[in-house]
């Protein structure tokens, strides 16, 4: 059995074997909470190390999170695992995954953006295929997906809870304007490819319109955008499956689907706690 799926089992609360001598109850129980608790801490580090290979996790913590770039063309295993799941590998699997919260059809052309909450799978499915709309689903609730998030929250030191899993089904184009999301976010590519526009970091982090949050989307199609700022200075990213990109709070960006596209987006709100904003 690999380490991934002995987590699974931990995590499923499966027993993983029988025990004949006799322990009192509350010694055992504590012996399994801290193996349970070793494998996920364990897990957790691998997942990460997984994200953001071939640097490894001292090197992210002492010079990438969570104020700076990082980009990993050719992602770990446990990140290939992953995304090579049953649900991710067709739209109509991908519409059906369970979600909480938002789930929203964006039919834009960039300046114009009309958005609609609370579609059928099928509905997003015909949106997407009729008239080219991207499709946003947030907080996929599926149990490996709340595995990782829970990985995410110990290895990032988040308050338990924090990370949550959206996806984006995007056609060929040009995405969103440029703007900022006010979280933390780790970017997997699923399938397609997906270029990456991040503004140079002297670009200012944080301020002007755009966030690109449902709220703000009204405020978006009302703004004069020619009062929008654009960066002058950027740097490009293309995603493959198995790319991953990480974005930190408040960088400018924008992107370009150069195929049909569908990414995850992982988002690892650290600002949660100052800004109250999770994604
Ligand atoms: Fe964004």
């Amino acid at each position: 059995m690999n380490k991934e799926m002995a987590a699974r089992k931990v995590y499923n609360n499966e027993p993983t074997k029988s025990h004949d001598c006799v322990q009192s109850t509350s010694n055992t129980e504590q012996l399994a909470a801290s193996a349970q608790t070793k494998i996920l801490g364990t897990l957790a580090a691998e997942r990460l190390s997984s994200l953001i290979t071939p640097i490894s996790t001292d090197h992210f913590f002492k010079n990438i999170w969570p104020d700076n770039i990082h980009y990993t063309q050719h992602a770990g295993a446990l990140v290939n695992d992953f995304i090579n799941q049953e649900e991710f590998r067709d739209l109509s699997s991908l519409l059906n995954i369970p979600f909480k919260g938002l789930s929203r059809v964006n039919f834009n052309n960039q300046d114009d953006i009309t958005s609609k909450t609370g579609l059928r799978p099928e509905q997003m499915l015909k949106a997407y295929q009729l008239f080219q709309a991207t499709i946003y689903l947030q907080d996929l609730q599926m149990p490996l997906i709340q595995s990782w998030k829970e990985s995410l929250d110990t290895v990032l030191n988040l308050d338990p809870g924090t990370s949550r899993v959206g996806c984006f089904i995007s056609p060929i184009g040009k995405g969103h304007h440029w703007h900022y999301d006010p979280y933390e976010t780790i970017i997997v590519q699923v399938s397609g490819e997906k270029r990456w526009y991040l503004a140079s970091d002297d670009w200012q982090r944080g301020i002007g319109l755009g966030h690109d949050r449902m709220l703000e989307y009204q405020e978006w199609a009302k703004c004069d955008k020619s009062k929008v700022p654009t960066p002058e200075k950027y740097q490009t990213f293309d995603l493959k499956p198995g790319s991953v990109l990480f974005i930190p709070y408040g960088h400018w960006h924008t992107v370009e689907n150069l195929t049909e596209s569908v990414h995850l987006v992982l988002n690892v709100s650290r600002s949660y706690l100052l800004t109250g904003t999770k994604p």
